[in-house]
C-alpha cells in the first residue's frame, strides 16, 4: 500500500523517488498533488498517463518561492506584487517561460507560458526543500474527476500508480489554487480558487479580467465538465425528493433526503470549501438518484465553490 505518514525520513525517501523519475503524491494546503520532477520529460509523461489526462492540459509547477520561480519564468512587477502578497499560498501565476529553463515542454503543453505556485503546506515545503527540483503536480485524481483532499482519496483515484502517497492529513483549504495569468497587459482570472478574487483585486488595485472558459489558448484545463461525480447533480435546490441526496448549506435545510451533508450550518464559506470534495464523494456513494445542491452565495470563496459545482453538474 503506497500511503505513508509524511515523517521527515519518509519525505527524504520521497525526494529520492522524485529525483529517480518516480511519481509521488503529496498534500498541499489546497488539494493533494501528483508530483513529478518537472525537468524530467519521462517523469512528466508518467503524470499524464497515470491521470489519463489530455496532453493539451498543462501542469502547475511547484517551487519553494519567488527566487526559484525566477529561474523558470519572467517575473514582472505585477507577478512580483502578487507573489509577495500571497506566496507561499493558494495562488498559481501564469508567467512567460524562460527559454532553455530546463522545464520539460510537456509540462506547459507546448505553450510559451508556465504556471508556478509556492505551496504553503509544511509537507510540500519540506519535500521541495529536500528535492531541490521544481515539481510538476496536478491534482492527484483521474482526469475529469473529483480532486482529492485526503490520502485515501488519492489511493481511491490512482491506486499504486504513485510510488508513494505522503499522508499529511486532510487539506486545510480543500479547493484548488486560484490561477491568474499575468502575461498580458491586464491580469486575468483563469480559474477561481482558494484565494478569493477580492483579495487579489485589493493588491492589484483594480479588477481582474475574466478569462473565457474552454478557450484552449487561455486556460486549457478549464474544461466545462470536470470534478464529476457519477451521480447527476441538481443545482439551486430548495426542496428535496426522497430518492435524492442533499448537499446542504446554511441553517434552513429541507428534510427528507436519503442522505444530507451540510457544508456549513453557520454559512461559513471557508468551512464549505474544505468539506466540498469529500462531501461530493460521500454523496456520490449513497446510491441516490441525484445529488440536490442548495444555493451557495457567489462572493469570496463562493465563486470557486460554485465554479466546481457548475462543472460537476455539466456532464458530457
Ligand atoms: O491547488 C492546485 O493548484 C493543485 C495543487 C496540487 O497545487 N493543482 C492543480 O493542478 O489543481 P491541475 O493540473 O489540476 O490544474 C492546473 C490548472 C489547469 O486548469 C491548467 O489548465 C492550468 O492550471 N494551467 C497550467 N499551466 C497553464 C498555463 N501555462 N497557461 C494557462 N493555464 C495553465
Ligand atoms: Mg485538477
Amino acid at each position: 500500500m503506497p500511503i505513508v505518514p509524511a515523517t521527515p525520513e519518509v519525505i527524504r525517501h520521497a525526494a529520492q523517488a522524485l529525483a529517480r523519475g518516480d511519481l509521488v503524491a503529496f498534500p498541499t494546503e489546497t488539494v493533494y498533488g501528483l508530483g513529478a520532477n518537472a525537468l524530467d520529460a519521462r517523469a512528466v509523461a508518467k503524470v499524464f498517463a497515470a491521470k489519463e489526462r489530455p496532453r493539451f492540459n498543462p501542469l502547475i509547477v511547484h517551487v519553494p518561492g519567488l527566487a526559484a520561480a525566477e529561474r523558470y519564468a519572467v517575473v514582472n512587477d505585477m507577478a512580483r506584487r502578487l507573489a509577495e502578497a500571497f506566496w507561499p499560498g493558494p495562488l498559481s501565476l501564469v508567467l512567460s517561460k524562460r527559454p532553455a529553463c530546463g522545464i520539460a515542454d510537456l509540462v506547459s503543453a507546448g505553450l510559451d507560458t508556465i504556471a508556478l505556485r509556492a505551496p504553503a503546506h509544511p509537507v510540500a515545503q519540506a519535500l521541495l526543500a529536500e528535492v531541490k527540483l521544481p515539481i510538476a503536480a496536478p491534482s492527484a485524481n483521474r482526469s475529469g474527476r473529483i480532486s482529492p483532499t485526503t490520502a485515501a482519496h488519492v489511493e481511491a483515484e490512482l491506486g499504486d500508480r504513485p510510488a508513494m502517497i505522503l499522508d499529511g492529513g486532510p487539506c486545510p483549504l480543500g479547493i484548488e489554487s486560484t490561477v491568474v495569468s499575468v502575461v498580458g497587459a491586464k491580469p486575468a482570472l483563469l480559474r477561481p480558487g482558494a484565494l478569493p478574487r477580492e483579495a487579489i483585486e485589493l493588491v492589484l488595485g483594480g479588477p481582474l479580467a475574466m478569462a473565457k472558459t474552454n478557450h484552449r489558448g487561455a486556460s486549457p484545463g478549464q474544461l466545462a465538465t470536470h470534478y464529476a461525480p457519477h451521480t447527476k447533480l441538481r443545482l439551486g435546490a430548495t426542496s428535496v425528493r426522497p430518492d435524492e441526496a442533499l448537499l446542504a448549506f446554511g441553517r434552513d435545510v429541507p428534510g427528507g433526503a436519503r442522505l444530507t451533508i451540510n457544508l456549513s450550518a453557520s454559512g461559513n464559506l471557508e468551512e464549505a470549501a474544505a468539506k466540498l470534495f469529500g462531501a461530493l464523494r460521500e454523496l456520490d456513494q449513497s446510491g441516490a438518484r441525484t445529488i440536490a445542491v442548495m444555493p451557495i452565495p457567489a462572493q469570496g470563496l463562493g465563486e470557486a465553490i460554485n465554479d466546481r459545482l457548475q462543472r460537476a453538474a455539466n456532464r458530457g
